[in-house]
């Protein structure tokens, strides 16, 4: 039995979220560089440059035993340049640790420099189906109003209670997890967005704690000053 939360959010992705995105594939490599991209990017910039770098480094090996300045110069425009670093350093660990495959377990997945427990998630989620759940800036947002947490997100109480929360709300059945990890993302950067949230379309909008009670624009909790 798949609760309603999950049941909605997959309903409502497969019918208003994002598709056709070059790397909606099952392919852990091109999910990971697309993941560390989006990290501090937005989609519409990221579909500027993804497609170059995949051209050129079509498979981790080949990323791997390129020279860092060819990589750094195919992020240039990207900013944030540690991703790239932290990009190239694990793409050549997989090279020499796991035989330029990249790695199946999640665990294997967390250890590589540059990604850390929701992007683990997403990349297990997104190119194997596997029940992980995600916890990346706009899905904390989500998961406050609609479970109605109050706290700044940030701090270690609230960020223990909300991975908790999104254990909670995994759909039962795998064949529905790129849906709904796809489904969080989209929610979160599309309807439920932090100045003017579009509850009217938002498919959680009948069980949200914060709309309920009239708080969707004191949650999430800002920083504490
Ligand atoms: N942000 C992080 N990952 C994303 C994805 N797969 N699609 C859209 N936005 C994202």
């Amino acid at each position: 039995m798949m609760s309603a939360f999950a049941t909605r959010l997959v309903d409502w992705q497969r019918r208003h979220g994002r598709s056709g995105l070059p790397w909606q594939v099952a392919d852990p490599y091109r999910v990971w560089v697309s993941e560390i991209m989006l990290q501090q990017t937005q989609v519409a910039t990221v579909l500027d440059y993804y497609p170059r770098f995949m051209a050129r480094f079509p498979t981790v090996g080949e990323l791997g035993r390129a020279a860092l300045d060819e990589v750094l110069a195919l992020w240039s425009g990207l900013g944030y340049y540690s991703r790239a670093r932290n990009l190239h350093k694990a793409a050549q660990r997989i090279v020499t640790e796991h035989d330029g495959v990249f790695p199946q377990r999640f665990e294997q997945v967390l250890d590589l420099p540059g990604i850390g427990r929701s992007t683990a998630a997403a990349i297990c989620a997104f190119a194997r189906g596997e029940r992980r759940a995600i916890l990346d800036g706009n899905v904390r947002r989500v998961l406050a109003r609609w479970g109605g947490i109050e706290g700044f997100t940030g701090g270690k109480a609230v960020e223990n209670r909300l991975w908790t929360l999104a254990e909670s709300l995994l759909p039962a059945a795998s064949a529905d997890m790129v849906a709904y990890t796809q489904g969080l993302m989209d929610l979160g950067s599309l309807v439920c967005t932090r100045g003017k949230p579009a509850c009217g379309r938002c498919p959680l909008a009948a069980d949200c704690v914060a709309l309920r009670d009239d708080r969707v624009g004191s949650l999430p909790t800002p920083r504490p000053k």
